[in-house]
């Protein structure tokens, strides 16, 4: 069968004159050739929120692949899709139980939708203190004490590798009946081989969403929503999709999703296993190096761990440090730092010699470190703030600007987070503590973005009557 990349390449070398979208024609000058194959809904060509027969059918095959009832593409991200699931699943006004370590889109659903977030906070895992799974026995008692909770909404895997047990979560949600959603946005990968942690659509999650091109190869903005069983209606989701999601998809991105689900079914588990045995290397390389901490499957606090995240700390050493480190010393580009550790990404692309490569560079680092003695940052662990009003209830109050010592007792007019991961350390409507306060100011002395917060100032509601 011919690839949908094959089908716009055609189109795009055509001598059919283009007397439509997208703007730069296709010319070559455009982007170095690269905008050849942008085309658009045109001769061949499908419209995603309509598909044809060629994407029905690769949906299809994405869905006998993953083993869902259905699976759509998505040009927008997890982002979409947690939109869109979150639309499908709570009415106006209900109860969502969420965890904290939630991506920002969900809580944006939260705002869109005037739910109610009501808060799973996971634990820490020592020392570096990242967040653990979520507590199924949380999840019980939040179900048995709220009953006007509609919908679950998980982030398992973490974007540290942490895994929840879905297996027991989503025996909790359905007995309580409602739905889980479970934001795998970072394992798209887990379903290719034993070697990683159990896929959550087999766990019995409702709707899993899965980020393409975050660990599998496909280009940015691609995903994927997996959709099980009857207790979400299609309709509503079906609606949801083309909602928030252009009405103008990419085919570029189209045609990758197709080709990244083509790899995987082919060659998928080939790929994986050569990468297991090199990542294995790569780990026990960094185990044995001294003051070095490196997360893995040894907590009590999560059910399984996705090794591909090297995610590890120095003692005495911010992740800040280390991150610039690399890149100044190994010319190496991680993931992402946190104050206390950093998160590097490694996928089934990653060649032996690429993974060889950074452990060498790991091995170095700490000598290459500037100085020692910094105390490693204590983690972003504020309590969980008192909610005031939902957060759709503060977006649409009048709010002003105040210096951060002038913040304590206020309430936060928009949320407060840290990008990446951008889990709230504040959500819009909740009350600001002075433990949030100090939080912050470490952070951006620190060196690190805290959205929401600008320049030692942070917006607040001016009138606060609730
Ligand atoms: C946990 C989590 N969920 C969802 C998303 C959104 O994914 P996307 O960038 O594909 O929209 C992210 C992005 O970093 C994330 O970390």
């Amino acid at each position: 069968m011919r690839s949908y990349f094959d089908l716009i390449r055609q189109y795009g070398n055509s001598d059919l004159l283009p007397m439509h979208m997208p703007g730069h024609k296709r010319k070559a000058g455009f982007l170095g050739g690269f905008g050849r194959c942008d085309v658009t809904e045109t001769v061949g060509t499908e419209d995603l929120h309509h598909p044809g027969a060629f994407l029905r059918e690769a949906m299809a095959e994405a869905a006998a692949l993953r083993g869902s009832d259905e699976t759509y593409f998505l040009v927008n991200g997890s982002t979409a899709g947690i939109l869109s699931a979150v639309t499908a699943a709570a009415d106006p006004g209900d109860s969502l139980l969420l965890a904290r370590n939630c991506h920002k889109s969900a809580l944006n659903a939260v705002t869109i939708h005037r739910l109610n977030p009501v808060w799973i906070v996971p634990g820490k895992i020592s020392p570096l203190r990242v967040d653990g799974g979520v507590d199924p026995a949380d999840v019980e008692a939040a179900l048995t004490k709220d009953a006007s909770i509609k919908a679950a909404l998980i982030v398992s895997p973490t974007y540290e590798g942490v895994v929840s047990d879905v297996a027991a979560i989503a025996e909790i949600v359905h007995r309580h009946n409602i739905p889980l959603i479970v934001d795998a946005a970072h394992g798209a990968h887990f379903p290719f081989s034993d070697g990683f942690p159990a896929d959550p659509l087999r766990c019995g999650a409702d709707i899993v969403i899965e980020s393409l091109h975050k660990t599998l190869p496909s280009l940015t903005q691609t995903a994927a929503l997996h959709l099980r069983g009857s207790m979400i209606p299609r309709d509503r989701l079906r609606f949801a999709l083309q909602a928030f999601q252009s009405s103008s998809p990419s085919h570029l991105l189209l045609a990758s999703a197709v080709e990244c689900f083509r790899i995987m079914e082919t060659d998928g588990a080939r790929q994986t296993e050569r990468f297991l045995r090199s990542l294995t290397e790569l780990r026990n390389a960094v185990k044995g190096l001294g003051e070095c901490v490196l997360l893995d499957k040894d907590s009590a606090a999560m059910t399984a761990y996705d090794t591909s995240k090297i995610v590890l700390g120095f003692r005495g050493y911010s992740g800040g440090a280390l991150h610039q480190a690399l890149r100044r010393d190994f010319r190496v580009e991680i993931e992402m730092s946190a104050p206390g550790y950093i998160v590097a990404m490694t996928t089934l692309y990653d060649s032996d010699e690429d993974l060889f490569r950074f452990g060498s560079a790991l091995k170095k680092l700490r000598r290459a470190l500037p100085f020692r003695g910094e105390r490693a940052f204590p983690a972003v662990t504020a309590e969980l703030p008192e909610k005031v009003m939902l957060p759709a209830e503060a977006l649409i109050r009048k709010k002003e600007t105040v210096p951060l010592k002038e913040a304590e007792g206020r309430i936060a007019g928009e949320t407060i987070y840290l990008y990446p991961p951008g889990s709230p350390l504040a959500a819009a409507g909740e009350r600001i503590g002075p433990e949030l306060i100090s939080v912050i100011r470490r952070c951006e002395e620190r060196g690190f973005t805290v959205r929401g917060a600008e320049k030692g100032r942070l917006s607040v509601l001016r009138d606060e009557r609730a």
